[in-house]
Order: C-alpha cells, then structure tokens, then sequence
C-alpha cells in the first residue's frame, strides 16, 4: 500500500476557494486557488453562485495535486472549512441550487428580523440563550426562510422534501461524496451553530425555532461532530475512496490551527471579516457585552468545546471595495504601502458598516461612513484610516472579550493574510494594549480542518501533536503613548455612532 504523506485541507472561504496539502509537521507542500464571482444585485445583497463554488472547489484541488505530483492514493485524509452562515438551498433529486447563495455579509433580511423580534413575546433574548446567536441577518435562518418565501414554488417543494439546506461545507461534502447519488448530507457543530436553529447545548435542531422561521426540518442535514469520517470521495472523482474527516468552520479551524485548545485562549483572524474567538472551555458561556457564544469543536464522541466570539463583517473586503469599487489601488498588497506614505490618518475615521454593524453592536440599519474630512486629507489618510478601522474594530471586540472575562487578555494570536502588514499588525497591539503574535504558518484556517481530518484517522495522534508543530513567526509589542491612544480610539468610537440608525 502507498504511503500516506499528506492531509488535503479544502478552505471554501467568501471570496476564494482554496486546496492546501499538509504534510506530518503541519507544513504547507502545495496550494491551489481559485477566486470566484461576487454578485451584488442591490445594495446590501451578496450572492455566490453555488456551481461556480463548486467548480472552483474542483480545480483547486486538482491543482493541490498537481503541483505536488502526487495523487489520492498519498492523502491519508480530507478536511473541509468553510465560509460560515452562507445558505445554499438545492433539490435533492437533480442537484441544482434554487438560488444562488445568499452570503454571510447579505442584509436583505432585514425586515425578517424585525417581524420576528417584534412576534416575539419574550424578545430576541430567548433566541440567544439557546442558540448562542442574536437574532440578525447574520447566522442562515432568515436567508433560509427568504429563499422559501421568495423563489417560486420553494416551499411546497421544501415541505415536499425535496429540497436541502447547507452552509458551504455542506455543499461540498455533498457533492465530494456523490451528489444525486447518494452524496452525504451532514455538517459539523461548529457550522451548524451558525445558523440560529441549533441548541448549542444540545448540539440539536430545534424544532420550535425552525417551526417559527418557517423552515422544515427535513431540509436540514444531520448534525455531526467535527472530526470523524463523514464519507469517502465518490467514484470518478480526483479523491475517489478518500475519508472525508473533518469539518469546522473557517474561524473555528483557524481557532484549532492556532492550537487555542486552552481556556482563554484567543485568537484574531484578518479575513474578509475579522474573526476573534477565546476558547471557554466545555461549558457554553453567554456575553454580557454582545459576543457570540459558540462551538468551538467537538472531536469524535468527546465533550464539544465552546467559545465567545467577536464578529466584524469588514475587514479585508474593505481594502477589495477600495481596489474595485473606487481603483484607488492596484492590488490589495498596497494598501500597506499607500497607508505607511503619511504620518497618521489626518483626521480621518472610515467606519466600514457595509453590513450593519456586528459585534460588538450589533445593528442592522448602521451603514458605512467616513468621518473627519478636510481638504487637507489625501489618498494616504484614506488608505491608513482604512487599516486603522480593523485594528479598532477588533480592539473594541477584545475589549468586549476582557470585560467577560473579567481579566484583561495578554496576547493575541493572529492569522490571516492581513497580518503580512507590518503597519497594521503594530497598530493592533497599540489601540489593544497586548501582545499580537503570529505564527510561523499563517494559513491556520486550513491548517485546523487539516487536523480535524487527521486526527479522525490517526494521522496525527492527538492536539498534542498540533502544540508541537505550532511554531511563533513574529511579535508586535504595544508601543504607543497611552493619551494618544486614548484620544484616537475615543474619536473611533465617535464615528462609529455616526453609522447608527441609517436604514429608514
Ligand atoms: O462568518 C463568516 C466567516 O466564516 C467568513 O470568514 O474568512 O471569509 O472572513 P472570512
């Protein structure tokens, strides 16, 4: 028998589609990648095309082993993270989606918000207590009961049972396996308590949640843990016989890559939105300060782990908006350059509120500002407000974390491929007041599936294995003098009030 070398990571993240292979030490052998469509129909709508999703996730992979010149036959195992919350509905006999993605960042779902809050005798708060989520255009439930309630002949054909729901590793697990001919329908905890319709302490659909969103529970797929096998790759495809074993969303394997498998752990990952999530430990614990409270893993039959989660739905899709939306830059990578060309941001506060505002506001209606205009302001102040924003974004967040948990974080630990930017990363542990730190492989969100799939098969023993193969890559200390500090986060926070109330 051909020796297993490898652990293929699938990362099917918001605006890319991704395929790392990973050998024993963690290391990175090769990568395939794919960007994908963004399809903005209205403003506050954001759709992905669910076959180009697939297709892309297809050729990524192709591409992972091509480059290594290997093939299924040295992958011991296959793990899928994922953008989270993204609601694909497709029939179950032919395979086709019934509309296109509706993505985390989508607030079309407004209004269904308000219609349950209001018909909600005991308020939101009851949905929270049990799912650990508010209720907001954010986790999949409204954008589920959108779909039924919008596309022609949906929900008789859903009550029919005819008709699947999945977040995006869903759908990839679905097809991998066999699609039409009999494809997995399954998801992982992690995913499943994203979608406000699961007890997060039972790990199970709530039937009266989904009952009050319309949505029946034969659509649903079965709830599983995050590391065992799920199926094996279908015949005629590239990973045909191949364990499907792990499953996390993308902060929750990113979490997991980062090896945080201690209370109190925490980590930051500078995606398209900006994730920090602090493991609890086995009991689930409800914020106080507008966090979200999560399931961080579950390994097999062992007891899930939780944690407290501070979401912020811009981050590097705000420098994307800068690049495509007004050309201000070329490529991504110089917003860095632009941002380091002044010596501070003239002034200027850029609340990128393109979603509403998540944590630690959460509000629906906020839309995105820029504060602090004068003639004296240039393209630099703009780019630097630009980086700024996240760093506070995620110290405001931090600072919702540390009230929780009632002592003050020392360090943070970063990913993601915003953390390459020196000017950012410094700011971070300046307005944070703690030390940032980034790994020597910063591609912890596929790293963490990665794990999750080999553990499921003995390719790695236990997390002891992941500790020893998480190495530090570079730290930032915070340096700034505390009254400017003071003055600038104050400012911050002015001009995020400025945002509020916007949607009439
Ligand atoms: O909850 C949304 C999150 O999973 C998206 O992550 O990496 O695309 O910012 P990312």
């Amino acid at each position: 028998m051909t020796e297993k070398k490898y652990v293929l990571a699938i990362d099917q993240g918001t605006t890319s589609s991704r395929a790392i292979l990973f050998n024993h030490s963690g290391e990175i052998v090769s990568v395939g990648q794919k960007e994908f469509t963004q399809i903005f129909p209205n403003p506050g709508w954001v759709e992905h095309d669910p076959v180009e999703i697939w297709e892309s996730v297809r050729s990524v992979v192709a591409d992972a082993l091509q480059k290594a010149e290997t093939n299924r036959h040295e992958i011991a195992a296959v793990g899928i993270t994922n953008q989270r919350e993204t609601t694909i509905v497709w029939d179950r006999n032919t395979g086709k989606p019934v509309y296109n993605a509706l993505v985390w960042q989508d607030v079309r779902t407004g209004d269904i918000v308000r219609e349950i809050a209001d018909g909600d005798p005991l308020g939101t708060e009851r949905y929270r207590q049990i799912t650990g989520e508010n209720v907001s255009t954010y986790p999949s439930a409204t954008k589920i009961k959108w779909i039924l309630d919008n596309v022609e002949g949906a929900r008789e054909r859903a009550e029919a049972g005819d008709l699947l729901f999945g977040t995006p590793d869903t759908w990839v697990l679905w097809n991998l396996t066999g699609g039409i001919n009999g494809g997995v329908h399954a998801t992982d905890v992690t995913n499943a308590s994203r979608t406000l319709l699961m007890d997060v302490r039972t790990l199970t659909w709530r039937e009266d949640i989904c009952a009050d969103f319309g949505i029946p529970t034969s659509m649903l797929p079965e709830i599983k843990s995050s590391s065992e096998i799920y199926g094996y790759g279908r015949k005629n495809g590239l990973l045909v016989d191949t364990p499907i074993s792990g499953i996390l969303g993308d902060q929750q394997a990113a979490t997991f890559g980062q090896a945080c498998f201690e209370k109190g752990m925490a980590k930051n990952t500078y995606g398209t939105g900006c994730f920090t999530l602090m493991n609890t430990g086995t009991e689930p614990v409800f914020s106080s300060n507008g966090l979200l409270t999560t399931v961080l893993y579950k390994l097999g039959d062992e007891a899930p782990v939780y944690a407290l989660e501070g979401s912020i739905a811009v981050a590097g899709s705000l420098v994307q908006w800068l690049r495509d939306n007004l050309g201000m830059i070329a490529t991504s990578s110089q917003i860095g350059e632009l941002a380091a060309s002044v010596e501070d941001n003239g002034g200027v506060y850029f609340v990128p509120a393109f979603s509403g505002l998540f944590a630690p506001y959460w509000r629906d209606e906020a839309r995105g500002a820029i504060v602090g205009l004068t003639r004296y302001v240039t393209k630099g102040h703009i780019a630097r407000a630009v980086e700024e924003s996240t760093a506070f974004q995620s110290a405001e967040v931090l600072d919702a974390m540390n009230a929780d948990a009632g002592v003050p974080l020392k360090e943070l630990k970063v990913d993601g491929g915003m953390t390459h930017d020196d000017l950012l990363m410094q700011f971070q542990a300046d307005i944070s007041g703690c030390d940032v730190v980034r790994p020597s492989v910063v591609e912890t969100t596929a790293l963490g599936a990665a794990y999750a799939a080999g553990l499921a098969v003995g390719f790695w023993a236990s997390t002891d294995d992941v500790i020893a193969n998480w190495q530090e890559g570079k730290r930032w200390t915070p340096s700034m003098d505390a009254s400017e500090r003071d003055r600038t986060y104050r400012l911050w926070k002015k001009a995020v009030t400025r945002t509020f109330d916007w949607v009439d």
